[in-house]
């Protein structure tokens, strides 16, 4: 990235209008690093200059086109979750870069970096996970929670690990309309969105398998203690569940000679299906971002392009900033 980076403690709109003004008139390409404690407002303060910027837009040319704007509910449903000091962490670094065409935002590009995904199949006491699960259960209709077999957040080992499936403060309901609104807008389709909701509902499922040790040619193996869960999840997942069961208990090994298919323990069987959870979640993100992306990006035509990058530093505290330098 060429350009200056702007070190300042000045208020925020400040430093954004510095940025605003190296872009346009010195055509350099500008980043503002957000850099802080959990918990100090890096976030709040990425949405402010986001929003700050875009204002500019919308002064200069009357009409609101898409807006990163629009897009922060769902970055907050899907990247932030409850930890023991922030009810409101985001748990994944961000990074907006937004293009500059004759002083008007044009399009913007979001990146992200460092999902912890380790959340999804494990929190610590007192913390949640991502807050999109509990969104989910709260918000959706009963038609809905039927058609996916959803129960309330207490009855899945992904989310009541942490004991604190609710949240003081928060309205889950209230803050899924607002990530519907803001997947509706993304351009998703009521079969995309439904598509969402059965990955979620399908993780969840994951999360409640259970296996029992069993003996197998004098070795201990995972046994699937019970079907249900793995009949749901294959349903959502629409995979046949002979092979869900597979991809859980048993490790495919390439040999010279063909596939060896090996029975795996039970510690084994836990981690595989953690890391499919974990794998779907990541994905899932991934592809929302893809979607967003499209649907930010700038037009492509009228010329020479600036930009204001804006990088929400999660996982950088100083202590490791010298780590992260060039070697
Ligand atoms: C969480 O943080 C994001 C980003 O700062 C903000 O947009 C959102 O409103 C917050 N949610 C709650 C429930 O405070």
């Amino acid at each position: 990235m060429s350009g200056s980076l702007l070190i300042s403690l000045r208020h925020i709109f400040a430093i954004v209008a510095s940025a605003y003004d190296l872009a346009q008139n010195t055509g350099q390409d500008p980043c503002i690093l957000l850099h802080g404690h959990s918990g100090s407002g890096k976030t709040e303060a990425a949405k402010k200059i986001v929003q700050f910027l875009s204002s500019l837009e919308q002064d200069q040319t009357g009409n609101r086109g898409c807006q990163v704007e629009d897009v922060l509910p769902m970055l907050s449903s899907f990247g932030h979750a409850k930890t023991t000091l922030n009810a409101n962490a985001s748990r994944f670094g961000q990074v907006f870069c937004l293009y500059l065409q004759q002083g008007v935002i044009v399009g913007t590009y979001v990146s992200h970096y460092l999902l912890e995904t380790s959340r999804v199949v494990f929190q610590a006491q007192a913390e949640r996970s991502f807050h999109v699960f509990y969104e989910l259960l709260a918000g959706l209709d009963s038609v809905e929670r039927e058609r996916l077999s959803l129960q309330g957040p207490e009855t899945y080992y992904y989310l009541n690990q942490g004991q604190a499936c609710t949240l003081q403060g928060k309205e889950d309901a209230q803050d899924f309309e607002g990530l519907v609104k803001a997947l509706q807008g993304l351009g998703l389709c009521p079969e995309e969105l439904n598509a969402v909701w059965a990955v979620l509902a399908a993780i969840l499922q994951l999360g409640n398998i259970c296996f029992s040790s069993s003996e197998h040619e004098s070795q201990e193996v995972a046994a699937v203690s019970s079907w249900a869960e793995i009949y749901t999840a294959a349903r959502l997942l629409r995979v046949p569940p002979e092979r869900l069961e597979a991809a859980i208990t048993r490790r495919v090994t390439e040999t010279p000679y063909g596939q060896v298919s090996q029975s795996l323990p039970v510690e084994s069987a836990v981690d595989a299906r953690d890391a499919l959870a974990k794998a779907l979640y990541s994905r899932l993100f991934h592809w929302l971002l893809k979607r967003t992306n499209v649907w930010l990006a700038p037009p492509g035509e009228g010329g020479s392009i600036g930009t204001i990058t804006v990088v929400d530093a999660y996982g950088f505290e100083l202590s490791s900033l010298g780590r992260l330098g060039p070697e």
